[in-house]
């Protein structure tokens, strides 16, 4: 009993927003400045899978992303398993079924693995922490929202814990307890909503989203207009646009709001660039696409990164696939630059 290993392994999605969150009102926390809205996104083509191990015979804490083993000294992931133990040592004892979790003060061996390029705006971090926070809930057997713990990790690993359409609400209490991820609508509510990403680069971004959000919240003037009088207005639209299933104001609103997110970055000091020429093509050609169509059939959407995020209604894909391959074609040795995927479900053990 006393060297048992108690080992669970979990999957979670990546999800996109298309009401963006950039900007934290308390680091320590990490609460938002604003509230946003995701999509969850297909677990077949982007997830990640993480076993975590526990037992008395291990000698210390140790993580291993992507099969390298990296640093424990990251304050976000400290917080995290401190959080944990903290409930673990408080909930303790027995889960419902009779069985006892791993003691609070065993180490842990923790191994990540992501079937995408890590840290290249295609939100691996979201999937990452959502699917770490998710694992150890289940290996501990924590009886606790586990949103408000992924979102410990990386603010909008707190979307990944549910499938289908999530808002995080910001919240308004200073411990944060009320600034949680909340399903708007299950997958099965648009399934003709898909999205491809074009993997402009897999490379690691310049800036990474932490002290983008920090020279922003800073330095950027029309961040603060963004964050009062811009957001809240569009989280009733876009929430409204899904409930609907108004492809055209849920496209208007994604592009809107992917524009105004780099708008911010751009406006910051030093200025923060996440797109690049190719991302902008890709915003002129799906704009002169729907100027065409004369109405939004596509939307585009970028996150800290150049990779872009394409949603169409499936009726459109075939026709999107074949103009992306024309004026994007596949590299020798990059064949796969895009991936197509539906929203998906939550996490899974
Ligand atoms: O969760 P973080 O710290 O990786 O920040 C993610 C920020 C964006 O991806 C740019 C926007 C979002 O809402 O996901």
């Amino acid at each position: 009993m006393e060297n048992e290993t108690h080992t669970v392994t979990c999957s979670a999605p990546v999800n996109i927003a298309v009401i963006k969150y950039w900007g934290k009102r308390d680091e320590e926390l990490v609460l938002p400045v604003n509230s946003s809205l995701s999509v969850t996104l297909n677990q077949d083509q982007l997830r990640t899978v993480t076993t975590v191990s526990v037992s008395r015979k291990f000698q210390k804490d140790r993580i291993w992303v992507n099969n390298r083993e990296e640093s424990m000294e990251n304050p976000r992931l400290k917080r995290l398993l401190a959080e944990v133990r903290r409930l673990t040592k408080e909930q303790g004892s027995m889960s419902g079924n009779g069985t006892r979790p791993p003691s609070h003060d065993c180490h842990m061996h923790i191994c990540s693995e992501n079937n995408f390029p890590t840290a290249a705006g295609l939100a691996s971090s979201a999937a990452g922490y959502a699917c770490l926070a998710y694992t150890l809930c289940q290996l501990y057997h924590l009886q606790v929202d586990v949103s408000l713990l992924a979102r410990q990790g990386s603010g909008s690993a707190c979307r990944s814990v549910y499938g289908g359409f999530v808002k995080w609400e910001m919240g308004e209490r200073e411990d944060g307890s009320d600034s949680i991820a909340v399903q708007v609508a299950p997958e099965s509510h648009w399934l003709e909503l898909e999205v491809l990403i074009l993997v402009v680069s897999s490379e690691k971004k310049a800036v990474s989203s932490t002290r983008g959000m920090q020279t922003t919240v800073k330095t950027s003037p029309l961040m603060k207009y963004r964050c009062e009088t811009v957001v809240p207005q569009r989280m009733e639209t876009m929430e409204r646009a899904i409930v609907e299933r108004d492809f055209p104001s849920f496209a208007r609103l994604t592009m809107q709001d992917s524009n105004q997110f780099h708008a911010v970055c751009l406006d910051s000091y030093p200025p923060i660039l996440y797109l690049n020429d190719t991302s902008k093509r890709v915003m002129q050609l799906v704009t002169a696409y729907n100027k065409l169509h004369q109405e939004e059939r596509v939307a585009y959407t970028f996150d800290a990164g150049p990779n872009a995020v394409l949603y169409c209604l499936r009726e459109t894909m075939s026709e999107l696939i074949s103009l992306v391959t024309h004026y994007f074609p596949p590299t020798p040795g990059n064949e796969r630059n895009y991936i197509r995927g539906i929203s998906s479900e939550d996490c899974r053990t």
